[in-house]
């Protein structure tokens, strides 16, 4: 995910610096390069060795480390670095970037430095609500220093409250989004399902299917990274949501299909990647069903098409769906396409071998309103997002 990018990473001195150890295996795990500056007060926490040996890279202490050719160095790393990750960041240090001081290798670096600055903020929750650090972190963010909003709950000092680092996934979803350059999709706003649809028979079961979300929820990803305003909404699914995108649970086919004729109106785009039910059981049982009989025989109704009623003031909204064949796939999808008035088809076979749901990769053909197929090699769902992305930027455009 950060192929060729270089990364300096600032930790300063606060009891989550051993978190900062985990932030940087995961940048190394998906190929940033890394540097580690520390203030002495990190040092006091965790070993500069430590960082030393994760990143692979001598870590910078000392504004004059004669053993990393002496007082240039802080600006070679200013050069080098594609983004600075303050993490964790002290209200200590977060005033000195407010005002500017460079007194120490961290804060003369930063100060050096024309790359995007991260900052993880994480204190005692007094201190994070104290007006001179809100000042502070207002000043910055008015600047164009990133934040990444500390969590709620219990501190090392022992009180709760807001101050706790964020979550390792929550960080690593703004380092993305810091580094994103492609933002193609600014400004417009995009809707997107996800997952499958559970439609209750009595309380205890459902009728399902085993899409598990995952395509949907990287398109979300890729769609909010390229500068697009987000909803995702998802039936049923372990998937995390990307932290820019804006989350909406849903249950049943007709709970999505509420959710997405209440939110379709200031839509730019539409894509309905979830495998929603075409049938749901007539009634569904107060109490779980006894067996007595050799066979059960349940009455299932159909549910609303959603994109075929989305449809109807479709204006210049874009709208894409997802086809799911076995057999007869071109002709078929070509047909949902015709019926739902699609700009376009993302078309896959559950049955070959890299595509469907449960994986991490797809073998997908776009298919246009004049029935043109671009049939795509096997390639990660996330990559998989990207090129439907840019069909429907191309798309936009026409
Ligand atoms: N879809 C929908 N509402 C439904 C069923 C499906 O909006 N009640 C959408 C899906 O999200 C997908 C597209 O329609 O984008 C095609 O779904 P698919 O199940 O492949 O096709 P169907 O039209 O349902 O036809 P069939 O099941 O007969 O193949």
């Amino acid at each position: 995910m950060f192929k060729d990018k270089q990364i300096v990473l600032g930790v300063t001195g606060g009891i989550a610096a051993y978190k900062s150890a985990e932030l940087l295996r995961a940048l190394v795990k998906q190929s940033a390069a890394v540097r580690v500056v520390m203030t002495d007060a990190a040092c006091k926490f965790v070993s500069p060795l430590t960082f030393e040996t994760l990143s692979g890279h001598t870590v910078l202490t000392d504004l004059f480390p004669d053993e990393m050719g002496g007082g240039t160095v802080h600006i070679d790393w200013a050069r080098w670095s594609h983004l600075f990750v303050i993490c964790p960041a002290t209200a200590n240090t977060i005033a000195k970037v407010a005002h500017g001081l460079a007194d120490n290798a961290l804060t003369t670096t930063l100060l050096a430095s024309k790359a995007p600055v991260l900052f993880c903020p994480a204190m005692n929750k007094e201190m994070y609500l104290n007006r001179l650090y809100q000042e502070n972190q207002k000043k910055l963010q008015a600047l164009g220093y990133l934040f990444v909003t500390p969590d709620e709950g219990e501190l090392a000092c022992g009180e709760t409250g807001w101050g706790r680092l964020a979550g390792l996934e929550e960080i690593l979803d703004a380092i993305s989004m810091a580094l994103s350059t492609q933002k193609d999709l600014q400004g417009k706003r995009i809707l997107v399902t996800a997952g499958p649809t559970h439609e209750p028979l009595d309380p205890v079961r459902f009728l399902g299917n085993r899409s598990s979300g995952k395509m949907g929820f990287a398109l979300a990803r890729r769609a909010a990274l390229r500068g697009g305003s987000v909803t995702l909404i998802s039936g049923p699914s372990e998937q995390r949501a990307f932290s820019g995108v804006e989350l909406i649970k849903v249950n049943t086919a007709a709970e999505m299909a509420q959710a997405v004729f209440d939110r379709l109106k200031d839509q730019d785009v539409l894509i309905m990647s979830a495998a929603v039910a075409d049938y749901t059981p007539e009634k569904v049982a107060k109490h779980k069903i006894k067996k007595n009989e050799d066979a059960l025989l349940l009455h299932l109704r159909r549910t609303e098409d959603i994109l075929a009623a989305c449809a109807k003031d479709k204006g210049h909204r874009i709208h894409v769906g997802f086809s799911l064949e076995t057999e007869h796939e071109v002709e078929n999808s070509i047909k949902k396409i015709r019926d739902k008035k699609l700009d376009l088809m993302v078309l896959n076979n559950p049955l070959e071998s890299g595509a469907g749901f449960a994986g991490d990769t797809n073998i997908v053909t776009l298919i246009d309103q004049q029935g043109t197929c671009d049939r795509l090699p096997k390639m990660s769902k996330l990559n998989a997002s990207d090129r439907i992305l840019d069909s429907v930027v191309a798309l936009m455009k026409t």
